[in-house]
């Protein structure tokens, strides 16, 4: 049933939410002079941002699923939405670790490596496919199979990934473990989802 309640849902919702990613971060950035510090917090603010759209996108038909209702229902209905505006989000993500590199060389090369490189440029290689193909065209033309198999691959590359960059910094900042529960939930939640519900039959046989 399509009511004004649906407002928030689609484009809309993408726009609405890309649009205050942005506003923020220019913020965040402005707040340092846009310094390099600024630009770092740009970065660990996204890094977060993209945590949570990530999650609720990679959970959502598990969670409506095992919870049926009208927020659940909602998340699935926009997780394709909600995984565009992760996609956002890492954009912005990149451009604040360009202007990083530009801006700080030596800081740069500190806080990155050769495994950061590879895995994180097979992470965006992943989000510009699952974005590319998250259009009715783009799917259609990829076919269900594949477009199943190229999202569920890169969620789960994406969602180990997460876990690598908050968990390396846990050592040094032990707060960081509690980055890691929203990852294991959605994991969880989704292993919970795919089990088989008992049939009817099945009890019978017992
Ligand atoms: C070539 C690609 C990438 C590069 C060069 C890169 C670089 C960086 C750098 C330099 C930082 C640290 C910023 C600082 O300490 O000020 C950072 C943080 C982070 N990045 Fe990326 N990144 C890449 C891709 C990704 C991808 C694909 C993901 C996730 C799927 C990701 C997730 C994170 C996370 C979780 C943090 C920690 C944020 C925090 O401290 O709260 N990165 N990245």
């Amino acid at each position: 049933m399509q009511t004004r309640q649906n407002w928030f849902d689609g484009w809309r919702l993408f726009a609405v939410l890309a649009l205050t990613l942005l506003g923020l971060s220019i913020w965040i950035a402005s707040m340092r002079g846009f310094e390099v510090d600024g630009v770092r917090m740009v970065i660990r603010f996204t890094a977060r941002t993209s945590l949570v759209l990530f999650c609720l996108a990679f959970a959502a038909a598990a969670l409506a699923r095992l919870w049926p209702n009208a927020f659940t229902r909602w998340l699935r209905r926009n997780r394709r939405y909600l995984g565009v505006s992760f996609a956002a989000s890492h954009g912005i993500h990149a451009v604040a670790i360009m202007a990083f590199a530009v801006m700080d060389p030596p800081a740069y090369a500190a806080a990155t490596s050769l495994a950061s490189y590879i895995f994180g440029s097979i992470g965006y290689a992943f989000i510009i496919a699952m974005t590319a193909t998250s259009f009715d065209r783009t799917a259609a033309a990829l076919g269900a199979r594949a477009w199943r198999r190229l999202h569920l691959i890169a969620g789960y590359y994406l969602l180990l990934q997460f876990m690598v960059s908050f968990g390396k910094r846990i050592p040094d900042m032990p707060l960081y473990a509690l980055f890691l529960i929203p990852l294991v939930a959605v994991f969880a939640l989704r292993m919970i989802a795919m089990a088989p519900k008992p049939t009817p039959r099945t009890i019978e046989a017992r």
